[in-house]
């Protein structure tokens, strides 16, 4: 199949099209390039042999998207594109509304006008809010969601479910992704983050290659085994793989699916710290910092209702994630260089 790629050089569209072309598909990157680098389609091509094609430009601009979709036919869009660090969504509200919302709407606008009515949309546990069981089945309702990014996600989710309802020729599925951690076990790609890293993972990696002095554990006294916050990481190019397993799933004619996409397996902050440690050998100093305004204390994935429908599991645990993770960071102590 031909796929256009939105994000497709950011962190989970750099791998899932690595996996997208060993599979033998074809792929277009389209990518504003606002959270990163052109070197990623140079590092694609080093891992696969392939240099794909890229569309620079927003999903915001429908001129663009035209050009886009009258240049070639595409069979799906997976769509990445977004902005995505909740902390800078509560003073940003308008920029993400317009970034994401706005920007799937055009981005619908111009599939619809090109007869394109297949779509993989990117979304997140998020949408599950505080659960009140776990694991988190699909069926389970949207919470309460307590950033503009994660109601950016909601939104997105209600509108693609409303066109469906309206067209059902159109093919859409929703995968909500867990925690995506990990980089391609070459070390040429990975998560590149800008200034000083939100998330637990990159926090880890800059501690233990010495650019921070200590992580914070936000919280021991949570209602978890170890006092910590349990989440589902999921290592990226497993994540990648259940793009490429939805892919085949999706009907010649349309369909609305829902899926997981996490390991199932709950890892609490101060295990996923051990397992650095034991799967790198590098010391990662840490303190007990108060808790993180809006963290759940814990959130996990039921991720059976992909492998009975996709046949699409994970094959990796959490000391391969920290593993590569440490690889990538290793190997780019500065992230991607500027072109
Ligand atoms: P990322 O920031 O690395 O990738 C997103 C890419 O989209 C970037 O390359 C950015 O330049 C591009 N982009 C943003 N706005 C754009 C626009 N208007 N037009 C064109 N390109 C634009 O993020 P990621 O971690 O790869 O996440 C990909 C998707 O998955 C996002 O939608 C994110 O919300 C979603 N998601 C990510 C996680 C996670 O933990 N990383 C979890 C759940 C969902
Ligand atoms: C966060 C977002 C979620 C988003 C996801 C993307 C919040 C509240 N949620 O999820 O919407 O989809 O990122 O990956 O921001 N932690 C520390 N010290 C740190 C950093 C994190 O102890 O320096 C802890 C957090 O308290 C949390 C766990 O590590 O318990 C994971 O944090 P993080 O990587 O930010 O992911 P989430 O909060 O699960």
């Amino acid at each position: 199949m031909r796929i256009l790629v939105t994000g497709g050089t950011g962190f989970i569209g750099s791998h899932t099209i690595v996996e997208l072309l060993g599979a033998g598909h074809e792929v277009v990157a389209l990518d504003n390039l606002c959270n990163s680098s052109k070197t990623v389609l140079d590092r694609i091509e080093t891992i696969t042999g392939k240099r794909v094609p890229f569309a620079k430009g927003d999903i915001r601009d429908a001129a663009f998207l035209d050009e886009v979709f009258g240049s070639a036919h595409f069979d799906c869009v997976i769509h990445f594109a977004g902005l995505k660090a909740v902390g800078e969504s509560v003073g940003k509200p308008l920029e993400y509304y317009d970034n994401n919302v706005n920007g799937t709407l055009v981005l619908l606008n111009a599939m619809r006008m090109h007869g394109v009515r297949s779509i993989i949309f990117s979304s997140s546990a998020t949408v599950y809010g505080e659960a009140k069981t776990l694991p988190l089945t699909e069926d389970m309702p949207h919470g309460e969601v307590t950033n503009p990014y994660g109601r950016t996600k909601l939104i997105i989710e209600d509108i693609l479910s409303d066109l469906y309802r309206a067209d059902p020729s159109w093919n859409v599925i929703l995968l909500r992704y867990f925690n995506p951690i990990g980089a391609h076990q070459s070390g040429l790609i990975g998560e590149s983050p800008l200034g000083i890293p939100n998330n637990l993972m990159p926090y880890i990696t800059q501690v233990a290659i010495g650019k921070l002095p200590e992580l914070g554990v936000f919280g021991d006294d949570y209602d978890t085994p170890d006092g910590s916050c349990q989440r589902d990481y999921i290592h990226v190019v497993d994540l990648a793989k259940g793009h490429v397993a939805a892919l085949k799933a999706l009907k010649s004619s349309g369909n609305l699916q829902v899926y997981n996409l996490g390991t199932g397996t709950p890892t609490s902050v101060l295990e996923l710290v051990k397992a650095f440690e034991k799967a790198t050998g590098v010391e990662v100093p840490y303190s007990i910092k108060p808790r993180r305004a809006g963290d759940l204390a814990a959130c996990w994935a039921d991720a059976s209702k992909a492998e009975r429908d996709l046949g699409w599991k994970t094959q990796y645990g959490i000391e391969d994630m920290c593993a590569d993770s440490w690889r990538w960071q290793r190997q780019n102590p500065e992230g991607y260089p500027e072109e």
